[in-house]
């Protein structure tokens, strides 16, 4: 029982961390059906319409170990610098004209994508 409370609160905090960076995962939710879906599929599954002629393909973003195994940082940084910039495919391409806020968004709807 108290591990469960632990676990809860524990959880609450963080939910309040979150909110208090003010990512929007709904503002970036919209961008990412704007910018990423031809390729990353509407929620981030992997099968837009461009993802045909990928490879590598893009991922399915709500796989769990996948979202486990990076940083909010590796994800921002794949945004903003491109896939290259951290041995990705290339076809990821950079989205340097974003505002870091866009980014975050991005980021945060991402996150919410999880399992
Ligand atoms: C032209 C197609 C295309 C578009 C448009 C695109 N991506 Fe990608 N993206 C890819 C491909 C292909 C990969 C896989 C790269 C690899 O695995 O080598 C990828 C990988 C990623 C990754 C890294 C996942 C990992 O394996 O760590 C993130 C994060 C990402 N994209 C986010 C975005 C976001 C956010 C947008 C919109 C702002 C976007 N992408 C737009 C093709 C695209």
């Amino acid at each position: 029982m108290r591990v469960l409370i632990t676990a809860l609160v524990l959880s609450a905090g963080s939910l309040l961390a979150h909110s208090a960076l003010a990512a929007d995962a709904e503002a970036g939710e919209a961008k990412f059906k704007q910018l990423c879906a031809t390729c990353h599929g509407p929620t981030g599954q992997g099968d837009g319409p461009a993802s045909a002629a990928l490879n590598p393909k893009p991922r399915n973003m709500s796989d769990s170990e996948w979202q486990e195994s990076v940083d909010d940082e590796h994800i921002a940084t794949v945004i903003s610098k491109g896939g290259a910039a951290v041995g990705l495919s290339p076809m990821m391409t950079a989205f340097g004209h974003l505002s870091d806020e866009d980014v975050d968004n991005l980021v945060a709807y991402i996150r919410s994508l999880d399992d």
